[in-house]
């Protein structure tokens, strides 16, 4: 068996589809386990920049089988769209070369309308969610209503998106919300099953055989673990499992698939965050402008999924150490080390301030952020352009010692550190 899960540790947006791009060049198949469209994945190749938000970021290498996962939630909209998209780029998008599961569950117009309503009546203590539906396709699902792509395959479908879209107007009603009209829904619903069709599978068992067989498989997580359901920063999460074991479950793979696993924690030189919720080492300022960047570039610090600017701060070593943790990583990969590039000084927070204590762990999880004091660790910036370093001896001194102290702060090896977007910026340790 081999298995290899590509796992975010901070707050999402780490740049884990170039990561996977990476690693996908030896891979048989790459697949997503959670999440939804909410989720931007950016891989660039010469000129050509990818921007996937549900197809796993393996598809665009031709020996790849791109599977979306049982714990995803899939607007059948946006997977056409993206579909498109991909073969509009040359991409091979054929049922043997995209399997979608049959229980992962349908995000539907009425999904994402909810999604908006609920923001809006929580008003300043919203969420700060994609709109895209996440949080209410993922509560039928809990509930036991939820409609699933297998649900696509049924001749009663659309009796059970009637009710569906029936009782989800009720609620949009309760919010104050217009109600959607079923019979346009129906209809673009008829259109996806039958696009659709050839592409479902029972990707577990898949999933299972190729293991089975010695193939290697790349699980790409979604998100990142501080948006995890249950270990993230509570309620300001996604809603699905984000870490490596929610892969397992959100693929329908057993413990035995995760004996002999690489997982590969990917977290970015600083810590950035979308959407509302506590962050210890949040920077403003200049300094924010600066890592951040313009917007200029699609590789700034603004949403893949929304375009919003993302919040930014130094990187935070007691959460990464606690996401480390949660998913048993055994490597590091560290992205944007380019953008440190010119500082004179680089910012690490190796402990936090609780009361009159001094930890260096959480002691209730990512629970009681409000209440921590970061602890910076100041070390001296480089002043080199990095972006073209291929290998450790390429950085600079300074650049050498930021990694050697998030190393063994983390105790854990750092693997790959990206300089840069494009698919070749990356320095092998
Ligand atoms: P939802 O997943 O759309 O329900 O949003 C819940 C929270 O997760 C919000 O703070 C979002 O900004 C955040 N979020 C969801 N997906 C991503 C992602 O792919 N990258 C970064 N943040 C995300």
């Amino acid at each position: 068996m081999a298995l290899h899960v590509i796992t975010g540790t901070q707050w999402g947006d780490e740049g884990k589809g170039r990561i996977v791009d990476w690693y996908a060049r030896d891979a048989d198949i790459t697949a997503r386990a959670n999440g939804g469209d909410n989720a931007g994945h950016t891989v660039t190749v010469g000129w050509q920049i990818y921007k996937l938000h549900l197809v796993p970021s393996g598809i665009i290498h031709p020996q790849v089988t791109a599977v979306l996962g049982g714990g995803m939630v899939i607007n059948p909209a946006s997977l056409a769209d993206e579909m498109g998209m991909l073969r509009g780029l040359g991409v091979d998008v054929t049922p043997h070369r995209l399997r979608i599961a049959h229980t992962a569950h349908l995000i539907t117009p009425a999904h994402r309308a909810l999604d908006r309503a609920q923001e809006a009546a929580r008003g300043r203590g919203n969420l700060g969610t994609t709109g895209r539906g996440i949080g209410p396709a993922y509560t039928d699902k809990a509930a036991r209503r939820g409609l699933r792509l297998g649900d696509l395959l049924r001749a009663d479908f659309p009796a059970m998106l009637t009710k569906h879209l029936e009782t989800a107007n009720e609620q949009l009603q309760a919010l104050g919300g217009e109600p959607l009209a079923v019979p346009p829904i129906l209809d673009e619903f008829a259109r996806y099953a039958a696009d659709l069709t050839p592409f479902i599978a029972d990707t577990s068992l898949e999933l299972y055989l190729a293991l089975k067989e010695g193939k290697n498989v790349i699980a790409e997580g979604a998100q990142g673990t501080l948006l995890d359901i249950d270990h993230g920063t509570y309620p300001f999460v996604t809603s699905s499992s984000t870490t490596a074991a929610g892969a397992l479950t959100g693929l329908g793979l057993g413990l035995d698939a995760a004996q002999g696993a690489r997982v590969t924690g990917v977290a970015k030189a600083f810590q950035t965050r979308v959407g509302t919720g506590p962050f210890p080492t949040e920077v403003d300022g200049d300094l924010a402008l600066r890592l951040r960047g313009s917007g200029a570039n699609p590789w700034d610090e603004y949403g893949t999924t929304t375009g919003r600017p993302r919040r930014v701060g130094w990187l935070d070593l007691v959460l990464l150490r606690y996401a480390l943790r949660l998913n048993g990583v055994t490597e590091l990969a560290i992205t944007k080390l380019d953008i440190l590039s010119g500082l004179d000084k680089v910012g690490l927070c190796t402990s936090y301030q609780v009361g009159n204590r001094r930890v260096k762990d959480l002691e209730f999880g990512p629970t009681r952020l409000e209440e921590c004091e970061p602890i910076l660790e100041e070390l001296p910036g480089w002043s080199q352009d990095v972006t073209s370093a291929r290998k450790w001896s390429d950085l600079p001194g300074e650049a050498q010692a930021f990694l050697q102290r998030i190393e063994t702060i983390c105790e854990v090896p750092i693997q790959l550190i990206s300089v840069g977007a494009e698919r070749e910026q990356l320095v092998v340790w």
